[in-house]
């Protein structure tokens, strides 16, 4: 795992969107995996603005989502299908054939996380797959005491994820309790993870995830087995961090960060 630090939010986001889209100009087809929540509007933000701005080309890009609310309608704007239609693929010249989230409103949902996986394994496999950290350090929604193996499955929400969600929704008592999620093994997959983390609120999970001990308890912890995992977060989120001078160094001087020495 690396661990990149970046002076605030903008430049910790802009680091992600340039990694991004470095990624998609090296490989066109590129299968992408991604997040929903607030740290990623403005990344989503961003990445519409290089289509705009630089023809950053998602014509042939095929997406996945980590997760989607069970029984919340596509329609409600509270459902990450709209979220993403909204921050992303209206914005840019995505196939939305191409654009994959688990249906949390399939009859059969076991049957659904299922057919998720297949359809992962058929594009080949995630080749790099962004995400958020959670307030009790899930990501997706592989809440405390997923299993480090699990897969693409049903997963009752935890009080800390309500608390943290709930107020997205007009009214908080209608947020759902339940969410289909890819499991860590299946997030474990991904060729390449970037997990972006940004603001105070984050700092001290933060650090018992990528510092402390592997534990099922804090789901992002599994990272730290993944061969190619970069953090890239910002100095509120990295305040808790023992290592700071160490991963500064890496940015400052390992080669693979010197053209993004300006980002
Ligand atoms: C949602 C997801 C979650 C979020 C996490 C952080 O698709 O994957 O793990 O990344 O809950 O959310 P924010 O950014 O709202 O703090």
């Amino acid at each position: 795992m690396e661990v990149i630090i970046r002076p605030d939010a903008n430049t910790a986001t802009e680091l992600v969107a340039r990694l991004i889209s470095d990624a998609i100009r090296r490989k066109p087809d590129l299968v992408l995996g991604l997040a929903t929540g607030r740290t990623m509007e403005r990344l989503y933000a961003r990445l519409a603005q290089m289509h705009i701005e630089e023809k950053l080309d998602f014509s042939k890009l095929s997406t996945f989502n980590l997760d989607e609310y069970v029984a919340l309608p596509t329609e409600n704007r509270n459902s990450y299908r709209y979220y993403m239609n909204y921050h992303l693929f209206d914005k840019v010249n995505i196939d939305k054939k191409n654009t994959f989230l688990p249906d949390g409103c399939a009859d059969n949902l076991d049957h659904e996380c299922e057919k998720y996986e297949r359809k992962i394994e058929s594009l080949g496999g995630i080749d790099l797959q962004l995400l958020g950290i959670g307030a009790d350090g899930h990501i997706g929604f592989n809440e405390p005491l997923s299993a480090l193996r699990s897969r693409t499955r049903v997963k009752a929400l935890s009080p800390a994820t309500i608390a943290q969600n709930s107020p997205l929704f007009d009214d908080p008592a209608m947020m759902p309790r339940r969410a289909i999620t890819m499991g860590v093994g299946t997030i474990l997959d991904a060729k390449k993870i970037i997990m972006l983390v940004t603001g105070k609120s984050k700092a001290k999970i933060l650090s018992k995830a990528i510092e402390g001990p592997i534990s099922s308890m804090i789901s992002a912890s599994a990272l730290q087995l993944h061969p190619k995992c970069v953090v890239i977060t910002d100095e509120d989120a990295a305040e808790c961090l023992q290592e700071k001078e160490y991963y500064r160094w890496i940015f400052a001087n390992e080669p693979e960060w010197k053209i993004y020495q300006n980002t």
